[in-house]
């Protein structure tokens, strides 16, 4: 999330266009993204009328403290979602709204970038309105998301940087299974203070390994039967 490429002061004046909210399963997530059903949550495009409950939610001081600053006002986050698309359409970033199965209200947003041509490096980032800590909805998201940057959009290495300070952040990422690989010191600039990071990498490689072992710890079906 700390070094997303959005800038609410590049986007006044900018169109704002709602997507119909049919659910579609693309195979080309460029054209419109797919949407995910886990067990409690659905992961889906943005639409603009999800402006309110983000600006509600990622607006909050809890929330905002450790990431790049969320725009100011409603309208902000209009123009945010009417980015995130187009940036879709031109292949070099997603975001999804994170809701709960059943109710479409968007509770938080999962989002990654390309940092490299093509999309075989990237940096993810995400955040969830803070009634939501601590309740399962982050790890299952998270799973979702990196079932599509690895097996949809083709990547091989995710990046990740979260303030040295956001323990919650930090913690997060290494129950996902994100490595810590060092310190970028004094890299993000927060409230005129600039703060240290940890750079966390998730290669595809290793979380293929993780996904088949968790696979093949799985009981079977039968495995009570004798
Ligand atoms: C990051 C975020 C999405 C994670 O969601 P969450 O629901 O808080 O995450 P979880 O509770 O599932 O996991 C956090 C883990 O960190 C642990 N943790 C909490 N405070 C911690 C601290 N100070 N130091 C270390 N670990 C901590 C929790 O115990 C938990 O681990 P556990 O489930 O094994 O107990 C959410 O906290 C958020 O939106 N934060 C604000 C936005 C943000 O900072 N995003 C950038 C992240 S790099």
């Amino acid at each position: 999330m700390e070094k997303m490429p959005y800038r609410q002061e590049l986007e006044l004046g900018t169109q704002v266009f709602q997507v119909s909210t049919d659910d579609v399963i693309t195979t080309d997530w460029r054209g419109r993204l797919p949407v995910m059903t886990g067990k409690t949550v659905v992961l889906r495009e943005l639409r603009a009328s999800d402006a309110p409950s983000l600006f509600a939610m990622l607006t909050a001081e809890e929330v905002a403290r450790f990431i790049s600053p969320p725009p100011t006002t409603v309208e902000g986050f209009e123009h945010f979602i009417a980015w995130t698309l187009r940036q879709r359409t031109a292949g070099t970033y997603a975001c999804f709204a994170v809701t709960l199965k059943g109710f479409d209200t968007a509770i938080g947003i999962f989002q990654v970038r390309q940092t490299e041509c093509g999309f075989g490096t990237a940096e993810w980032g995400f955040a969830l309105g803070s009634a939501f800590w601590g309740t399962g909805v982050f790890l299952e998201s998270a799973e979702l998301m990196l079932e599509f940057v690895f097996d949809t959009v083709g990547v091989h290495r995710l990046e990740a940087r979260a303030a040295v300070l956001n323990g919650r952040g930090n913690g997060a990422l290494l129950k996902i299974g994100a490595v810590q690989e060092g310190i970028l010191r004094k890299s993000f600039l927060r409230n005129g203070r600039y703060l240290d990071q940890v750079l966390y990498a998730i290669v595809e490689d290793d979380w293929r390994a993780a996904r088949d072992a968790r696979e093949t710890k799985k009981p079977t079906p039968y495995a009570h039967v004798h």
